[in-house]
């Protein structure tokens, strides 16, 4: 087992419960906290096509609701030849809950193909930090 079959485990697990009548295109995403915890989630489609959610938001959800606050790394599981790297509103909801150290995993379905930074995936992003370093 190397160290994230378990994360691979879970977003295959949750990629599978997806919820996508409309793209056909199932995501699964899990979440290692700094506590160590596993969180997942799948995308989550809807007949009002705009109200759809990503595998990594579900994923982000269940990790604030456990009481977790901090990524350790993620997975993301898709199908299909193209890497499923996080669109650019996940990559910022990613943000919100890492470092720009913080590797985020692309999986297909025979297991890992490349690994990332979240700083190469969103360079020079906005987050946490620039709101709390504005003087008064
Ligand atoms: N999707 C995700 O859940 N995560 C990604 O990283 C890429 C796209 C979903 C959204 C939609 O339900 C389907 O995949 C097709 O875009």
């Amino acid at each position: 087992m190397t160290v994230i079959d378990d994360l691979f485990a879970a977003a295959l697990a949750a990629q599978n419960c997806a919820h996508a009548p409309y793209s056909r295109f199932r995501v699964g995403a899990a979440i290692r906290s700094s506590s160590g915890t596993i969180y997942s989630g799948c995308n989550v489609e809807n007949a009002a096509y705009p109200v759809g959610s990503c595998a990594e938001a579900g994923a982000i959800s269940a990790m604030v609701a456990g009481g977790d606050t901090a990524i350790g790394e993620i997975l993301i599981v898709g199908d299909g030849d193209h890497l499923v790297t996080p669109c650019g509103a996940c990559r910022q909801r990613i943000r919100e809950f890492a470092t720009p150290a913080t590797p985020i995993h692309i999986a297909g379905p025979e297991g890992l193909r490349q690994s990332f930074t979240l700083e190469a995936l969103l360079p020079h992003s906005f987050g946490p930090d620039n709101l709390t370093k504005v003087k008064p």
